[in-house]
């Protein structure tokens, strides 16, 4: 199939907590090669590996030092091509993540070519998404240059043909070496605009979102390298709305494949500050991911996606991690893969792994967390209040180590993990995987159905019981086939006319008894039909 992506289950790896395989307490690439059979087990089709590049590690890896050398702690180059051939030959694909808004200080280009980056005799009032002003002054130049992201990870200057060479070059050796695309960060950053106005209280990503060029930007890249090589890309677009996104996927564009939309993923926080915590009901949820299949009905295509290393883990953000964890971590997987998309499985949500709450600020070590506490507690607010911001929104949740056994260290290292695993892995770990009523078992069984049924590539995506509060249900139809979802996202019971059409998959053993179709706490199901012909 040319467009193999659309029917592709997609798998995220964070390396550095995914498996260790020489007792460092970092992940490593031979330790993503010993779980290849884990992953095969699973189904998946395409690993996406965040930033395995030479790197300091202020951004675990998102600051690239070297674009052609593999982080030591993650091994050699020999170990990536050892990766990717034992992937190609269990038949799944590898997609490496692209970071080239920003490398990192310590990148050579930073210090011998400096006029790739952009420096400005005079900051303006911009914010770094990782607190503090955007602009970093440097003694030797005098002058200031542009980091949206840490101060040791600077703003490549994309109006230099000199810089896109450089970086279409680095893409097509990798590409050349075989990997099969890209995941492409923050790449709706990378034009800004030239006059750099001060932005309303300092957000100036009105000026460098979606900026001026950035889709000739991607049209040159597509020319120049994407459309040589039979790959997907997927772009990540914070602050993007459906039509900006139309104009990123629709294959007219030739641009990128896929995006990241972030609507849903903002839904619990107050626009622009995710550390503030937003009520927010299933209606309005429920209408931003419904606004994203309609958009993309005739065109372009949907990314599917509850967790990323980013993102808290979601059966904590939207389910109910205590009493009904595995009934509600099903239920959230049922919801997303029958929507129209590429499903995008974030390592250990196959398990239902949660947030974590480490007491001491000390435990944590994700950049953008130490900068929020530090930031804050300078302005008088206490240690409480901050860690509940952490422990709701900090990007560590999602990078525990993995939870492989019931053993030391969930079986993730022999030596110190670089950051504390979860205690529960004695009860979440992958050694339950086998008991048909796990939730390892039940990704297994929405994966396959998803290579089994035209309808979920093809089908119109529409919903009923728009109002409702609780229940989440809609329909994907075809001519000939009918498929219809139902996902309670509360604990309470609830019933509904029976649908027609037979039981396809249900997150409870059996469904309930009765005339009327009938919901228990987070009870997902979803029935079939063919239509006569
Ligand atoms: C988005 C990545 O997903 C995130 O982890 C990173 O910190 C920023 N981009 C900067 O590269």
């Amino acid at each position: 199939m040319k467009e193999w992506w659309k029917n592709a289950v997609v798998y995220q790896i964070y390396p550095r907590s995914f498996k260790d395989s020489n007792g460092d307490g970092i992940g490593d690439l031979q330790g993503i090669i010993q779980k290849l059979d884990y992953l095969e087990e699973l189904g998946i089709d395409v690993i996406w590996l965040s930033p395995v590049y030479d790197s300091p590690n202020d951004d675990n890896g998102y600051d690239v030092r070297h674009y052609h050398k593999i982080m030591k702690e993650f091994g050699t180059m020999d170990d990536f091509d050892e990766l990717l051939e034992n992937v190609h030959k269990k038949g799944m694909r590898l997609i490496m993540d692209l970071v080239v808004n920003h490398t990192s200080d310590e990148h050579d280009w930073f210090r011998s070519r400096p006029d790739m980056y952009i420096w400005r005799d005079k900051p303006n009032n911009w914010r770094s998404f990782f607190g503090g002003s955007a602009w970093q002054y440097d003694e030797a130049r005098g002058q200031y240059y542009l980091h949206l992201f840490s101060k040791k990870q600077p703003d490549l200057n994309w109006e230099k043909e000199g810089v896109r060479q450089a970086i279409y070059a680095m893409m097509r050796w990798w590409l050349d070496k075989g990997i099969d695309g890209f995941r492409m960060d923050v790449i709706n950053m990378l034009s800004k605009d030239q006059r750099f106005p001060d932005g309303p209280a300092g957000d100036g990503t009105a000026y460098f979102i979606n900026g001026p060029k950035i889709h000739h930007y991607l049209k040159e890249m597509n020319d120049e390298v994407l459309c040589h090589y039979d790959i997907v890309t997927v772009g990540e677009t914070p602050q993007t709305g459906p039509e900006e996104g139309l104009r990123y996927t629709s294959p007219e564009s030739r641009e990128l494949n896929m995006i990241f939309t972030f609507e849903h993923m903002g839904v619990d926080q107050e626009l622009g500050n995710k550390w503030q915590p937003r009520t927010y009901s299933l209606v309005e949820l429920r209408k931003i991911l419904e606004k994203w299949q309609s958009a993309f009905q005739e065109k372009g295509w949907n990314s599917l996606y509850w967790n990323n290393h980013d993102q808290p883990r979601s059966v904590s953000r939207f389910g109910d991690d205590h009493v009904y964890r595995v009934e509600s971590a099903k239920m959230l997987a049922t919801c997303l893969f029958f929507m129209r998309g590429t499903p995008f499985i974030y390592q250990g949500e196959e398990l239902g792994m949660t947030n974590i709450q480490y007491e001491g600020i000390e435990k944590y070590k994700d950049i953008e967390t130490l900068n929020h506490y530090h930031e804050q507690r300078k302005q008088g607010r206490s240690h409480e209040k901050i860690m509940q911001e952490i422990y709701r929104r900090g990007r560590d949740n999602a990078r525990t180590p993995m939870q492989w056994t019931s053993g030391p260290n969930a079986g993730f290292t022999t030596g110190v993990p670089w950051i504390d695993i979860n205690s529960n892995y004695r009860s979440i770990n992958t050694e339950s995987r086998h008991h048909p009523q796990s939730i390892f078992a039940y990704y297994q069984a929405l994966i396959s159905l998803r290579k089994k049924l035209p309808v979920l590539i093809a089908g119109d995506f529409m919903l009923f019981h728009k109002e409702d509060e609780e229940v989440f249900a809609y329909e994907r139809k075809t001519e000939t086939e009918h498929l219809i979802v139902y996902c309670n996202f509360s604990t309470n019971t609830r019933s509904f006319e029976q649908p027609d059409g037979e039981v396809l998959i249900g997150n409870y053993s059996k469904p309930a008894r009765g005339k009327r179709l009938t919901l228990r706490p987070y009870e997902a199901l979803v029935f079939y039909r063919q239509s006569e012909t």
